[in-house]
């Protein structure tokens, strides 16, 4: 059994980059989750909702691995359709999980309608003692507190090597350890 596998779902870029830069950290393979359809507006509705369009098969089994890393945004407060789908599909398959998103609500709105918390919180009732561990990073963090305020600066700035510094970089050293700790755990 391999170590450690990075799937992730991204519809604009963020969520690309942070996975990438996981497997990279973690030395790991890294697989893309393709819904079975690509149409943003019906996966956004279906995320509201508790069925999805399901994904397409994957090229790599998580049975296979003992470490699942799984990363994407979040829609509308909700854990979106193609990371659910991943979940149910193979949420049997999984032995520990890692939740990772890069959001726009930041730490302190979390609990809001539209936070993250509410999202981890899905996670964990869907996967029980699989989750190790839901880490978020609000793309608030790469903005100064000025731009955190403006939505329209929250909904359009994405991840990059460009921005990718001080508070999410910390972030991002600290979740990789976690990890990695945990992979050394048979
Ligand atoms: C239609 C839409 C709805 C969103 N709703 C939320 C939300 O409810 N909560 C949140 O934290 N972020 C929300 N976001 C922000 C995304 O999670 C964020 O921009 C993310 O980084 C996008 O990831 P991606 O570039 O990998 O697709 C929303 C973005 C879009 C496009």
């Amino acid at each position: 059994m391999s170590d450690c596998i990075v799937y992730y779902y991204s519809k604009t870029g963020s969520n690309t980059f942070l996975a990438k830069k996981l497997s990279d950290a973690l030395q790991c393979k890294i697989e893309q989750i393709h819904p079975r359809t690509n149409l943003f507006f019906p996966l956004m509705i279906l995320s509201r909702f508790s069925f999805g369009p399901g994904i397409k098969r994957l090229n790599h089994d998580p049975a296979n691995y003992k470490t699942i890393v799984l990363v994407g945004p979040v829609w509308m407060g909700s854990l979106i359709a193609p990371l659910r789908d991943f979940l149910k599909k193979y949420k049997n398959s999984i032995n520990r999980l890692f939740f990772v998103c890069c959001c726009g609500s930041s730490d302190v709105k979390k609990e809001d309608k539209f936070g993250h918390a509410h999202v981890f919180e899905k996670v964990r009732e869907l996967t029980g003692s699989r989750i190790v561990h839901c880490e978020a990073f609000p793309i608030g963090l790469v903005l100064s507190e000025e731009e955190q305020e403006n939505s329209e600066m929250i909904m359009n700035t994405r991840l990059s090597n460009d921005n990718f510094s001080g508070e999410i970089q910390e972030r991002f050293d600290k979740l990789v350890p976690k990890i990695l700790n945990i992979e050394s755990v048979s």
